[in-house]
This record gives structure tokens, C-alpha cells and sequence, in this order.
């Protein structure tokens, strides 16, 4: 197993990207704490991982606030002794331009997106100091490597978390602590569910997936069971792709293919 003896921090871990993540850590022999603002969520998580044998607790956070985060870490050590990976994965998002987004949505996006990787690894990082070292794994999005429109503050939130991965990779790398992020395309996760119901939009998303569908939450949570193990131990400060070729393809190719149409 990835993860033996391992304790890990998802949060987000009630639903999607992280429900899968959970998930996968227990099955890789990782205790979880399965952080989410949805106490229910979270909490059905854990019970889940507890009912096949995994162990799991469920505590209540807001990613956004430092007291939440610093009482989340708190009590992870306390009750499982220690902390070694941190998926800072909890993430929102509010449509708008510059011009139509409120000043308050902007901020909601900032605090759940970036301030709330900052704080991860402001309270996790000593913490994981005791233990020698750790992985932090921070989800960021192909959104923060385009300058797609009509979610402007969720772009500028995901390039953020890019950078600040990075930075954070460079100033603890000589602690043993790896930083790095995932950069997911399109994954089938209740809110994206929720926008797919529109068929023009699942559509446009499985053109410009070079593999025609979109991605699975147990796929992201594979790579993120990776980079949380000894497996990836040269591996920090980078974000990690997983999209389905989105960015292999042009916006050109996405359009026309040239084969003749039996040849498709
Ligand atoms: N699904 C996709 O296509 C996709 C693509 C790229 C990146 N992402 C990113 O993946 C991450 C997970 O998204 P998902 O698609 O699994 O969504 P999701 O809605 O299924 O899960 C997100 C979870 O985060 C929790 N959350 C929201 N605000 C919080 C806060 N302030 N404090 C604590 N928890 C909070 C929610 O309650 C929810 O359970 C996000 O960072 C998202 O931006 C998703």
C-alpha cells in the first residue's frame, strides 16, 4: 500500500475530487480526515471508510478561515498523532466577467481557492516538520493555465494556486516537504454534473477532451495517491496535468478533422 502508517488531511473530502481521494488514501492504508464545510458530507465519507475497514474521522472546516484550519490540523494531531499529507482541495466557483462579478464573490473565490492553500500550509508545515516531512497537494485547475473567460476570479484563483505551489515547493523542499499541484480538465463531479445537464455544454466538453469523455474523481484521486507517496519523492513543485488531452489538442483541431468521414 501507497500510504501505510500515513496520516492525510483532504479537504473538500465530502464530495467529488476529494470523496474519491478519501476513498482512495484509506484503501492505501492512510488514516483520513475527511475535512469538509458540509459536516454531513464528511461525515458519511468517513463512516464509509470506517464500514470497509479503512479509518477515517470527519471534522467540520472553513478552508478560508485561519482558525478553522489551525483547529482542523489541531485536531488531526491530536487524534491521530500526526499529519504527513495535506490536500488543500476544496474549491468553489462564481461565473462572472470583471464587470458582472460582485466584489464579495470575488473574495469568497480568493479565500476558498488560495487564501485557503496558504493556510494549509501555514499550520500543516510545522506540524509535518515534527514527522520529518510530508506531501502537500493543492488542486488547482487547466483554468489556471488559460485565460478561458466567464469565471474570471476561479482562473486568477487556479494560476494562484499554480504559483503559490511553486514558491512554497522552493522554500520547504530542504525540510522534506513536497508541494505540488493537479491540474484537473473536466471532471464528473456533482457541480460539474450539474453544468453538463446543459447539452451544448457536454458537447463543447467532450470535443475538447482528445479522449471524448470527461474525467473521472477517482482519476484525479489516483494521482493524488501518488504524489502523496514516496512513489513521487523527486517529484515537487510542479502541476500535474490530468485532462484528457485537453491541451493537446488546438482550438483548430477541436473543430475540423481532416480524415474523411469513414476514416473517423
Ligand atoms: N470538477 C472539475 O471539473 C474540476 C476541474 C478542475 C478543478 N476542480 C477543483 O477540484 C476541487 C474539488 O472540486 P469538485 O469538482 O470535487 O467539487 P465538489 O463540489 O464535488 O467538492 C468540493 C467540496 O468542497 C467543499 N467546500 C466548499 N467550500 C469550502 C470551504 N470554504 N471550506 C471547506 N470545504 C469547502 C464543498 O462542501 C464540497 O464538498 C476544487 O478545488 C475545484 O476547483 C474541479
Amino acid at each position: 500500500m501507497l500510504l501505510n502508517d500515513k496520516v492525510a488531511i483532504v479537504t473538500g473530502g465530502g464530495s467529488g475530487i476529494g470523496e474519491a481521494t478519501s476513498d482512495r488514501f484509506a484503501r492505501e492504508g492512510a488514516a483520513v480526515v475527511v475535512a469538509d464545510l458540509r459536516m454531513r458530507k464528511a461525515e458519511a465519507v468517513a463512516t464509509r471508510i470506517n464500514e470497509n475497514g479503512g479509518h477515517a474521522i470527519a471534522v467540520e472546516v472553513d478552508v478560508s478561515i485561519p482558525e478553522s484550519v489551525a483547529a482542523l490540523v489541531d485536531t488531526t494531531v491530536s487524534q491521530m498523532g500526526r499529519l504527513d499529507v495535506m490536500f488543500n482541495n476544496a474549491g468553489t466557483l462564481r461565473p462572472g466577467t470583471v464587470v458582472e462579478l460582485d466584489v464579495d464573490d470575488w473574495d469568497l473565490v480568493m479565500g476558498v481557492n488560495v487564501r485557503s492553500v496558504y493556510l494549509g500550509g501555514k499550520y500543516a508545515i510545522p506540524v509535518m516538520l515534527d514527522s520529518g516531512g510530508g506531501s502537500i497537494i493543492n488542486t488547482a485547475s487547466i483554468s489556471g493555465l488559460h485565460g478561458d473567460g466567464g469565471a474570471v476570479s476561479y482562473a486568477a484563483s487556479k494560476a494562484a494556486v499554480i504559483n503559490l505551489t511553486r514558491a512554497m515547493s522552493t522554500d520547504h523542499a530542504a525540510d522534506g516537504i513536497r508541494v505540488n499541484a493537479i491540474c484537473p480538465g473536466t471532471i464528473e463531479t456533482p457541480p460539474v454534473q450539474r453544468m453538463m445537464a446543459d447539452p451544448a455544454a457536454l458537447q463543447a466538453n467532450l470535443r475538447a477532451h482528445a479522449v471524448g469523455r470527461l474525467g473521472r474523481p477517482e482519476e484525479i484521486a489516483n494521482v493524488a495517491a501518488w504524489l502523496a507517496s514516496e512513489e513521487a519523492s523527486f517529484v515537487t513543485g510542479e502541476a500535474v496535468v490530468v485532462d484528457g488531452g485537453l491541451r493537446a489538442q488546438s482550438p483548430l483541431g477541436r473543430l475540423a478533422d481532416p480524415r474523411p468521414e469513414h476514416l473517423r
